[in-house]
């Protein structure tokens, strides 16, 4: 099943005093999300992500297209009981305490009061604020209201997430306590739909990206289908050679960087990888590791967003 999509979605800003001008922030937007994937939707500043969320949530009208999540529009009461949402900016009640807000969010969900209780206990647990549950938010750093955050989009146990930048002004452990979140979530089988310009978070958690700019839709797939392989080249890395085996291998390697006991050797072909196994053996070295050149997310964002 489908938990999102979407055809052709397109929304104009009206900008400027008289609200003459527009800015189309989106264009033509057509993906769709399949129930249980985690799916990450990228672009630099401006690229319309967020746009596509306040769509998604009808928070604003598109100007064009259409959405649907599962399989409902999106303007449908019943589906949205079955979906939870973390803004890019999200407001908090300074004066409450965590346990207070996540218990007030569960009343607007309409969760019976001992349910709310229960979700409450267990997701301050799970979003690691146990400690904290009974301390005023404005004592709280943007890491912990981030997930404070996320706990709110997750009261009613809903089946399909939307984070917009979830892991935006979290430090590096902040980043993996989200990113290891979101791996939790997608065990349970959620759908977890989420914009991000931290790539290197995305690389290791989503099934597939779609790659926005200028509200233009670039590239979407999987990572692994999308990240070019250079062709053969390999990088291999070995310890223990000698300078003479060092010299050889300088003589066949596309380019060899070494310290006095690791090298790291880039090779143009793999069948070059022989004659540096039987070298680095021959001298009495080890293999580290050997590895196809991949293209990183970074190289592919950068040549999609400025081309
Ligand atoms: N309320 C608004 N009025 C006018 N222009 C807007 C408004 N919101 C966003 N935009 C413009 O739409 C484009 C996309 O913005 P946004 O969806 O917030 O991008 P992202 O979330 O990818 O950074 C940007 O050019 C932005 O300036
Ligand atoms: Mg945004």
């Amino acid at each position: 099943m489908l938990a999102i999509e979407t055809h052709n979605l397109t929304h104009d800003f009206l900008t400027g005093f008289w609200r003459k001008q527009t800015v189309r922030a989106l264009d033509g937007l057509s993906l769709s999300v399949a129930s249980g994937e985690v799916f990450g939707l990228l672009g630099p500043n401006g690229a319309g992500k967020t746009t596509t969320f306040k769509i998604l949530m009808g928070l604003i009208r598109p100007t064009g297209g259409e959405a649907r999540i599962l399989d409902e529009p999106v303007q449908t009461v019943a589906m949205r009981r079955r979906i939870g949402y973390l803004p890019e900016q999200p407001y908090f009640y300074d004066y409450l305490t965590a346990r207070e807000f996540l218990l007030y969010c569960g009343a607007l969900c309409d969760l019976p009061k001992a349910k709310a209780r229960q979700r409450t206990d267990e997701l301050l647990r799970q979003v690691g604020l146990a400690d904290s549950a009974d301390r005023q938010l404005r004592k709280f750093s943007k890491g912990m209201l981030q997930r404070v955050g996320l706990a709110q989009a997750l009261i009613h146990n809903p089946e399909v997430l939307f984070l917009d930048e979830p892991m935006s002004g979290l430090d590096p452990l902040g980043r993996r306590e989200v990113r290891d979140l979101i791996v939790g979530l997608r065990a349970q089988g959620k759908t977890v739909f989420f914009s991000s310009h931290i790539l290197t978070d995305v690389e290791a958690m989503c099934d597939r990206v779609a790659i926005l700019n200028k509200g233009h839709l670039v590239e979407s797939g999987k990572l692994s289908e999308i990240l070019k392989t250079r062709s053969n080249e390999l990088d291999v890395v070995v310890s223990g050679v000698n300078e003479p085996a060092l010299a050889d291998i300088r003589s066949f390697a596309a380019s060899v960087s070494a310290t006095p006991d690791i090298a790291r050797v880039r090779l143009n072909n793999d069948r070059d990888l022989e004659r540096l196994l039987a070298l680095t053996h021959q001298t009495g070295g080890r293999i580290v590791s050997v590895n196809p050149v991949r293209e990183s997310l970074e190289d592919l964002f950068v040549r999609e967003v400025t081309r």
